[in-house]
């Protein structure tokens, strides 16, 4: 299995370039189901989650063409074969689950199994099945798998989520925008992933209002149409690799940035003591003082700190100047990457979704295990900083999320390479 070996202390300088999001991608992939005409998607990231979801509809009779080395997708679904997704598929990745909203729109039918348990908490389905239970679908479970129906075709009603949960406003979005008649979403999630969604299903020729604010509202129409489609920048990829010169110093511009993706964020990043600058081609970071300073963070739903960015700022703490509290309030075990930087030096304490992190002067290398996707990232981060080297294994995680990412690194200076066993 690979490993990725970073030897710290370097400063970087430079430029990064941040690919499409890949939350985005993996729910307009999907958006593809509601129509018989082609889904051209550009700025696509290239990354195994993406393969997975592009194994998914193809499962589904999908036709998936794949440019431009990733970066294009072309989808069809013009001779689906199949209502039904696979536990063997959908095991490998929750966002699976955003089939279930277009195959009921458009096929009035949905087998979908149920994800399983996640390493960062339950992350089960009800506030899905509840919305679409409002919209005239009946939904059962059995045999681990959800047995959807709408005979007769969803129906647009009031929808109002309990939680603004990011994959129930997706699924329900994509699901109104066939539907027979006007459905509100109350307490939507507001997320530019959903934002950048509700542009691509409005090109396809939905009728949407409202994306971005706590309510949406979407009047069905009879069928959608061809698009193309450009993903909205990676805030995530953005907000870690705005990171990376404040472990290691030096200066990184990080192209394709945006503000307004990333604003609690650089609120947090500005309180601790780094400056980030506005430039015609994106944002650039650096820090103002030899070590950040503790700041307080908890993770809440868009516009507030993403808990995607979680385990990247922990690290960053760790090494700041006084005693930093973060509190994750979206998923209920996800600071398995806190076990791991303590290996490294760090002083954290959790007690159940709280975490202390008093700064230490300097992190050192060591052998470590990635857990998920950001606590992986988070690691790498951690080593850009820290004495010597440190090893990075389990790194599968990491290729879910981060598209060439020692190269990305590497390009600003960094000691990174990537190690087969
Ligand atoms: C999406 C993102 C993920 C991000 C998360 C929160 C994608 C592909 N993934 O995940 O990277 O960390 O948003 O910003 O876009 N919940 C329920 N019942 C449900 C649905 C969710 O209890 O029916 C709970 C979950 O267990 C979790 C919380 O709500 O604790 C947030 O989940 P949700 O917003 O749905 O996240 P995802 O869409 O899975």
């Amino acid at each position: 299995m690979d490993s990725i070996v970073v030897t710290g202390g370097t400063p970087l300088n430079g430029q990064i370039a941040i690919a499409g999001a890949k939350n985005a991608a993996l729910t307009l992939m999907p958006a593809t189901l509601l129509s018989e005409e082609p889904l051209t998607l550009t700025n696509a990231p290239r990354l195994s989650d993406i393969k997975t979801m592009t194994a998914l509809l193809q499962s589904l009779g999908v036709e998936v063409t794949s440019m431009q080395d990733g970066k294009v997708q072309v989808l069809s679904s013009h001779a689906m074969t199949s209502t039904t997704a696979d536990y063997d598929i959908v095991r490998k990745m929750r966002a699976s689950n955003l089939v279930l909203g277009p195959l009921l729109a458009r096929h009035h039918e949905a087998v979908v199994s149920l994800p399983g348990g996640c390493a960062i908490g339950a992350r089960p389905m009800d506030i899905h099945v509840t919305a679409l239970e409002a919209m005239s679908a009946e939904i059962e479970l059995k045999d681990g798998y959800l047995h959807a129906k709408a005979p007769g075709g969803l129906k647009g009603a009031k929808v109002p989520l309990r939680f603004a949960s990011v994959g129930a406003t997706e699924n329900v979005l994509m699901a109104a925008t066939l539907a027979k008649g006007t459905t509100v979403i109350e307490n939507a999630a507001r997320e530019p992933e959903i934002v950048d969604l509700a542009k691509c299903l409005r090109s396809m020729g939905a009728q949407i209002e409202g994306e971005g604010t706590r309510q949406i509202t979407i009047q069905g129409v009879d069928r959608l149409g061809a698009a193309t489609h450009p993903v909205v920048t990676d805030r995530i990829e953005l907000g870690t690799y705005m990171l990376a010169p404040v472990f290691a110093g030096g200066e990184v511009e990080c192209l394709g940035g945006r503000l307004d993706l990333v604003g609690s964020f650089v609120e947090k990043l500005d309180a601790a003591g780094v400056d980030v600058t506005e430039t015609p081609d994106g944002l650039k970071v650096k820090r103002r003082t030899d070590r950040a300073k503790a700041v307080d963070v908890t993770t809440e739903v868009f516009p507030g700190f993403p808990t995607d960015l979680q385990a990247q700022m922990m690290a960053m703490l760790c090494t700041a100047e006084g005693t930093s509290v973060l509190e994750e309030k979206i998923f209920e075990n996800r600071f398995m990457h806190a076990p791991e930087l303590i290996r490294m030096g760090a002083d954290i304490e959790v007690q159940g979704g709280v975490a202390t992190v008093r700064g230490v002067e300097r992190l050192k290398g060591a052998p470590v295990m990635a857990t998920d996707l950001r606590a992986s990232v988070s690691l790498i981060l951690a080593g850009l900083a820290a004495e010597g080297e440190t090893t990075v294994s389990r790194i599968y995680h990491l290729d879910r999320g981060y598209e060439h990412i020692e190269e990305k690194l590497s390009g600003v200076g960094a000691k990174i390479e990537r190690v087969s066993a």
